[in-house]
C-alpha cells in the first residue's frame, strides 16, 4: 500500500498549483491553508510537517486550493485577517483589510490623546477602529459605513475584540454625534479612491470579491477624498489631524487639496512597501 501523503508534501502540491495559476504567494498561501484545514499553529505545521496528512483536511485542502486559483481572496477562505494586534473576522460582501492601511491606523495611534476622539468614515470591517481603539482604549472611537453588511461586521468585529468602538451606518460624517463637530483629534479614512476606469486593471481578487463601492470614488479618484478634506475643517479640534489613505498615484495630488483646502503640516507617508499612501494634515 502506497504512503499517505504527508502535511510538507501536501504544502508543496498545492504551492505548485497555486503558481501555476499565477497566485502571487504561492508558497505562503498553501501553507496556510494547511494550516487552516489542520487548525494547527505555525509551528505544529513546522515540527509535524513530516506526518501524513488525514483524509478528510486533505479533500478540504484540495477544496480550498481550487479556490485560490480561481483567485478567491486568501483571507476570505480562511475567515480572518490580522490587521496590527488583531485578528478580524471578515466575510464575502465587506472589503477586505490590507497590510498597507496598518501603517494609516499607526499614524492614528501616534497622533490621538489616550483619552482624545477618533472618528474613521468608511470603517468597512472595522479594521482601522478596532486596532485603534485597542490600542488607545480611554479614546472615544466613532466608525461609519454606509453599507449595513460592513455596519454589521465592523459591530461584531469590535464585540469580539471586547473594543469601545461606536459603529453607525450612513455617509461619512452625517451618522456621528453633532457634540463631537470641533471636537475630534484624529479624522482617520480609507476611503474608496479609485477611478471609475480603474477598476478593470486590478487584480482579480479584488475587482471580483471587494465591493465596488468599496472601491471606486468617481470618475477622478477624488471624489471622496475631497469630501473628507472639505468636512474636517468643521469636525477637527484646532490642532486635529486628517489621515487619508489614497492611492500611490494620487496621494501627492491629494496632498496640494488638503493645503488648498487651508490645513496645514500637510505631508505624504509611505506604505510598507515604499509606495506613496497616505495623506496627513492638520487643523492650525
Ligand atoms: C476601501 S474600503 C475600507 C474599509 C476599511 N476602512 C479598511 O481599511 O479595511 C471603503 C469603505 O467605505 C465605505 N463607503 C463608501 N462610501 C462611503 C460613504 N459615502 N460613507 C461611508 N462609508 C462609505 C464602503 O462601504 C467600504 O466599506
Amino acid at each position: 500500500m502506497a504512503a499517505r501523503t504527508t502535511v510538507v508534501e501536501a504544502v508543496c502540491a498545492v504551492a505548485a498549483r497555486l503558481e501555476a495559476a499565477g497566485v502571487p504567494a504561492p508558497t505562503v498561501d498553501a501553507a496556510l491553508l494547511a494550516r487552516h484545514v489542520l487548525d494547527w499553529s505555525h509551528t505544529a505545521l513546522v515540527l509535524r510537517g513530516g506526518e501524513p496528512l488525514p483524509e478528510d483536511a486533505a479533500a478540504r485542502l484540495d477544496e480550498l486550493a481550487a479556490r485560490r486559483t480561481a483567485r478567491e481572496p486568501l483571507q476570505l477562505l480562511l475567515g480572518t485577517a490580522g490587521f496590527r494586534w488583531v485578528d478580524l473576522e471578515v466575510r464575502p460582501g465587506v472589503f477586505v483589510p490590507r497590510p498597507e492601511t496598518e501603517v494609516l491606523a499607526g499614524e492614528a495611534v501616534a497622533r490621538l490623546p489616550a483619552d482624545g476622539v477618533a472618528v474613521e468614515p468608511c470603517t468597512g470591517s472595522g479594521a482601522v477602529a478596532c486596532a485603534v481603539a485597542q490600542e488607545v482604549p480611554g479614546a472615544r472611537v466613532v466608525a461609519t459605513d454606509v453599507s449595513p453588511a460592513a455596519v454589521d461586521l465592523a459591530r461584531r468585529n469590535a464585540g469580539r475584540l471586547g473594543v469601545r468602538v461606536e459603529v453607525r451606518l450612513g455617509d461619512l460624517l452625517a451618522p456621528v454625534a453633532p457634540e463631537l463637530r470641533g471636537a475630534v483629534d484624529v479624522l482617520v479614512s480609507n476611503p474608496p479612491y479609485l477611478a471609475d476606469a480603474e477598476l478593470a486593471t486590478l487584480e482579480p481578487e479584488v475587482r471580483d470579491h471587494d465591493p465596488r463601492a468599496a472601491l471606486v470614488a468617481g470618475p477622478t479618484g477624488h471624489e471622496v477624498t475631497d469630501r473628507l478634506i472639505a468636512a474636517a475643517g468643521a469636525w477637527l479640534r484646532a490642532g486635529g489631524w486628517l489621515l487619508l489613505e489614497t492611492a500611490d498615484t494620487r496621494a501627492r495630488a491629494t496632498a496640494r487639496r488638503a493645503a488648498a483646502a487651508g490645513l496645514t503640516d500637510v505631508a505624504v507617508l509611505p506604505d510598507l512597501t515604499g509606495r506613496d499612501r497616505v495623506v496627513v494634515a492638520r487643523r492650525g
